[in-house]
């Protein structure tokens, strides 16, 4: 059964271009028929297709973004397949997000009032356009004839660099809309795709919490014992991974206090001017659940040595 798999998942229909036209016919065809009906000749109705072809775009970063996690966590068949056609399934997020570029472009060429009065907003603008000049970027270095033209280093700092900011992005603007405007602009009702692509984001970047603690417990593990003891690190690792966790569900009752909280300085309200998510609300459980790894996983038997805080 196995070895089957193993077989079907290396046939050239599912890797490759292959793998890129499965997914990207469907989501062409879907969005081209939806654009139909959405009656474009109205700002109204590309912006509901701006929504719209982003809704088919956002799935592909995250398969993308969770690739190496899900090798690392469940090495198999499925994973190496997975991990192989990764360029691929970034370039179906890139197709996908051309579509919206194309609404967006119409958007603001065609109808300039409504896109300055409705839509335009300089931080999310600038968010955006960084957004778009990574994804250019990755398309353009995930080729042959680019790639060769730039170091690893420089390769890794496009490729990796832009899977993380538009990730984020995407993220972001779920969380925003399942935590912040019901309960506080009160214009948006969250819908099932909202919570959703929340959900999934997180549990994304969840596998890669998980996945970086795998690795750094079997480079631990090459040279000592892990302790079974819960020491006091471990159990603040513990304790701030799970009020991540708590936090991660629960947005609409911490948000006032402590975005208020990091937005108070000076210097924070300036750099919330134009530094993209500043000052970091839907990521702040992530970054717990992150820390929380690092120490439930930083602690070591060395030989004799025993290094630990409350012993
Ligand atoms: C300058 C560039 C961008 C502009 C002007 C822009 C504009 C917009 C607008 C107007 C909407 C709301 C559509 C509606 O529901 O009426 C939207 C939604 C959205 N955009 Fe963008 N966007 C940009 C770049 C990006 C990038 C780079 C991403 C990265 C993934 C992204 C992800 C999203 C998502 C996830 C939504 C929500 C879709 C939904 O309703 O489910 N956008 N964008």
């Amino acid at each position: 059964m196995k070895a089957n798999l193993a077989k079907i998942l290396k046939v050239s229909p599912v890797n490759g271009w292959g793998l890129f036209a499965i997914f990207s016919i469907p989501m062409c065809l879907f969005n081209y028929i939806v654009m139909m009906d959405a009656d474009i000749s109205t700002p109204e109705g590309v912006s509901y297709m701006i929504g719209y072809s982003v809704r088919w775009a956002v799935p592909f970063i995250y398969l993308a973004m969770v690739a190496s996690s899900v090798k690392i966590l469940f090495p198999g068949a499925i994973s190496f397949w997975w991990l192989r056609n990764r360029k691929y399934i970034g370039l179906v997020f890139a197709l996908g997000m051309a579509w919206q570029a194309v609404f967006i472009y119409i958007l603001s060429t065609f109808f300039r009032d409504y896109y300055f009065d409705e839509v335009y907003y300089f931080r999310d603008e600038l968010e955006g356009s960084v957004g778009y000049i990574f994804l250019v970027g990755m398309v353009i270095t995930s080729f042959k004839f680019a790639r060769s033209k730039i170091s690893n280093f420089q390769w890794k700092w496009v490729q990796k660099g832009g899977l993380y900011f538009l990730w984020a992005y995407a993220f972001s603007v779920y969380w925003w809309n399942v935590f912040y405007y019901p309960y506080y602009d009160n214009y948006l009702v969250p819908e099932v795709h909202d919570y959703l692509y929340y959900w999934i984001g997180f549990v994304v970047f969840a596998l890669r919490i998980l996945a970086w603690g795998k690795q750094r417990l079997n480079i631990n593990d090459k040279n000592s014992e892990l302790s079974s003891q819960l020491s006091l690190i471990k159990m603040v690792g513990v304790i701030l991974f799970a009020l991540g966790v708590v936090m991660s569900g629960t947005g609409n009752y911490w948000y006032e206090a402590v975005s208020g909280l990091i937005s108070a300085p000076e210097w924070s309200i300036e750099l919330g001017l134009w530094l993209p998510f500043w000052p970091l609300e839907p990521f702040i459980s992530l970054l717990l659940m992150s820390i929380g790894a690092y120490l439930i996983t930083s602690e070591r038997v060395r030989g004799n040595n025993y290094i630990s805080v409350i012993d």
